[in-house]
């Protein structure tokens, strides 16, 4: 649409030949609003408002008064989420909460909130879900009236903010009261300590150049406010690329102010950046690139860019962010041999601006990927923010996955072998919702994408290829195990062992592998040449008669924010090596013949006994007293006696 608005503009600077500033020519470039047909979507997070100030609270310590003036651009996008949580260290919800809501346009809030009493004041007419305590009334328009009747009403306020095209806010109650006296409204006021709004741009333009689409496109965020103080300030950056087919080179330029750490979260082998200030990538090791002095004027920027060349496709001016996501809807099209037929195909790439209700669902994401499936469920109180709207049905992009309904709820569960889902790389599952209302014929499509929960997996090999044809499911007693441990995430930072131990089953003590990410004793650990996975090796000591045991591994992984961790377990059956070889003897007919022997002795013992006897009998009546019967009888009973008690001696403890 804007190539034939092909408009040569020259923005020349003075050419002052002492001077660094050169003459920029930029030719056939005229950066205008991307209008309907949206190329990209910039989502960003920020915490300077636009106005704002905070104050003491109202004369009742108890109550905290907060003015949120929401500034739409776009009417049809009037529709915003608002989280209330308590602020770090606030005990409970002591205060009763108020908050005013005004607006340029009709507007549609979503509150979401732990069980705090909060009250809405809100201009009519708007819609404030859930629909509790809220009053209607008409509203001062102007900053300075709407602060001077809140002071009226309430004897004080404790925060005013001008929110412009507001997606998310994410709003914290219960704070420590603010200490100036009064809240004057200052410009790009920093609400950090308790306010963070996602923002869709409403600022985004493009210049495409004379020859259409190039080969090569080029997406600018400037972000104009650097740090407050002179601290280093992070902002993240993502790229994500919706639209299909087209792998052209993407250029991505951030042009900050000193002291910005971009950190780029996804990237790909087409995409290339220029930035000022310092850039790291969170994937795989933390890597720095040299910083880029790139111009400090938009001219001379473009000009850098070289437009004859590249297409702008997008140019976004944010004021302040603390993330930015940069949505690529539609791929630069195919290089000149088939741009012209590009005029005549279907307008498929065409973005429609999104309706109500698709902003609705994507805002909710009633979508959710679990261990066995895609489960859906939509809450009916929650489409109460749009009254005009009535669902009739829900299906996936299968036709016959429909969603079932009950009193609160739309719902749905799938296996991901069904519906149409995709699962990319085993863990990212994609489908879509198609809505159905009673109004229009009409059908809205959400498409959708979650990522299956991260789940650690420990497996055992018997050899170090990790083949599958040695996966075992038991440790054998002095021999190597290999362990392979694998988490399944999206993440593509490193996975390393932080703690492993092999516990027995009963009392037996457990063996230590690994510490605080040192192998220890009769442990190896691999290097990994892949992410998510790591192999390490053990070999078991264990003493003493063990049929199972539980390996655990507490894993991390480690990217350059922050390290995170997981357990896992494993049940294992414990392979003892053959018994040493004095036991070996010992088999049913050694026992029986110990047995049978020991049985003959006592009989010829008891033989030869009765026989001694019968004869001292005989010779007694002949002879004097002979002493020795009584006392071997007793000490043969002596003996049996004797055997039993010794038992309770040999009981040392290994305890
Ligand atoms: C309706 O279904 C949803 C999702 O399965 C469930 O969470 C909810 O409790 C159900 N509501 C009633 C009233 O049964």
């Amino acid at each position: 649409m804007s190539f034939g608005s092909m408009k040569t503009v020259w923005c020349c600077a003075l050419f002052l030949a002492l001077s660094t500033v050169t003459c920029a020519k930029v030719e056939g470039c005229t950066l205008e609003p991307v209008g309907a047909e949206q190329v990209v979507k910039v989502l960003y997070t920020t915490s300077t408002v636009s106005s704002g100030c905070v104050s003491r609270r109202p004369a009742d310590a108890n109550l905290e008064v907060h003015i949120l003036h929401l500034k739409y651009s776009d009417p049809s996008q009037a529709l915003t989420k608002l989280n209330v949580s308590l602020a770090k260290g606030a005990v409970g919800c002591n205060h009763k909460t108020v908050f005013v809501l005004n607006s340029n346009s009709t507007f549609a809030l979503l509150v979401q909130t732990e069980d705090c009493p909060i009250s809405f004041i809100s201009k009519e007419p708007s819609f404030v879900h859930p629909n509790r305590n809220v009053t209607m009334m008409d509203l001062p328009a102007s900053s300075e009236e709407l602060l001077n009747w809140a002071r009226r009403t309430y004897g004080g306020v404790s925060s005013f903010a001008v929110l412009e095209n507001p997606q998310h806010i994410h709003f914290q109650v219960g704070r420590e009261p603010s200490t100036p006296e009064n809240c004057v409204p200052e410009s790009n006021f920093d609400a950090g300590e308790y306010l963070e709004v996602e923002v869709f741009s409403s600022e985004i333009k493009s210049c495409l150049g004379p020859g259409g689409p190039l080969r090569e496109t080029a997406h600018v965020l400037w972000l104009e406010q650097g740090p407050r103080d002179s601290a280093t300030q992070v902002v993240d950056v993502s790229v994500k690329r919706t639209c299909k087919g087209g792998e052209q080179r993407l250029l991505l330029v951030l042009r900050g102010q000193p002291g910005i750490l971009w950190t780029i979260n996804q990237m790909s082998d087409y995409m290339q950046f220029w930035a000022s200030g310092k850039l790291s990538f969170n994937q795989i090791s933390p890597r720095f690139l040299p910083e880029m002095a790139l111009p400090d004027t938009i001219e001379g920027l473009i000009e850098k860019i070289d437009p004859v060349n590249r297409s702008i496709a997008s140019f976004t001016v944010i004021s302040s962010a603390k993330s930015i996501t940069l949505d690529v809807l539609k791929c630069a099209e195919p290089p000149p041999a088939a741009t012209t037929a590009a005029a005549t195909s279907p307008p498929a790439a065409v973005t429609p601006t999104p309706s109500l209700l698709e902003t609705l669902v994507k805002m909710l994401k009633p979508w959710r990927c679990t261990d066995h499936g895609l489960e859906i469920a939509l809450a009916k109180f929650n489409l109460l923010a749009l009254p005009s709207v009535t669902l009739t049905e829900i299906t996936l992009d299968d036709p016959s996955c429909k969603a079932r309904e009950n009193t609160t709820h739309f719902f749905l569960s799938s296996a991901f072998d069904n519906c149409k889902t995709h699962l990319e790389g085993g863990i990212h599952a994609k489908n879509q919702l198609i809505l159905t209302q009673a109004s229009t014929p009409d059908k809205v499509t959400v498409p959708f994408q979650c990522d299956l929960p991260e789940k650690l997996r420990l497996q055992l090999y018997r050899s170090p290829d990790f083949a599958p044809s040695s996966s075992t499911t038991s440790v054998e007693v002095d021999k190597v195990t290999y362990v392979q441990v694998s988490l399944r995430t999206a993440e593509k930072a490193p996975l390393m062992p932080y703690d492993c131990l092999l516990q027995p089953s009963g009392m037996v003590p457990s063996q230590q592998l690994i510490r605080e990410g040192l192998p220890l004793t009769h442990v190896e650990i691999f290097p990994d040449s892949s992410p998510k996975t790591s192999h390490f090796s053990f070999t078991y000591k264990g003493k003493g008669v063990v049929l199972s045991a539980t390996l655990f591994c507490k894993m991390y992984l480690k990217s350059e924010k922050e390290m995170r961790f997981f357990n896992g377990s494993l049940e294992v059956k414990i392979e003892s090596p053959s018994p040493p070889p004095h036991n070996q003897g010992l088999g049913i007919g050694a026992v029986l013949g110990i047995t049978f022997g020991a049985f003959l002795i006592g009989v010829l013992l008891t033989a030869a006994l009765w026989y001694i006897y019968s004869h001292t009998r005989v010779m007694a009546k002949t002879q004097p007293a002979v002493a020795t019967l009584p006392a071997s009888e007793s000490s043969s009973s002596n003996h049996s006696v004797g055997s039993t008690q010794s038992t309770p001696c040999s009981t040392s403890s290994m305890a």
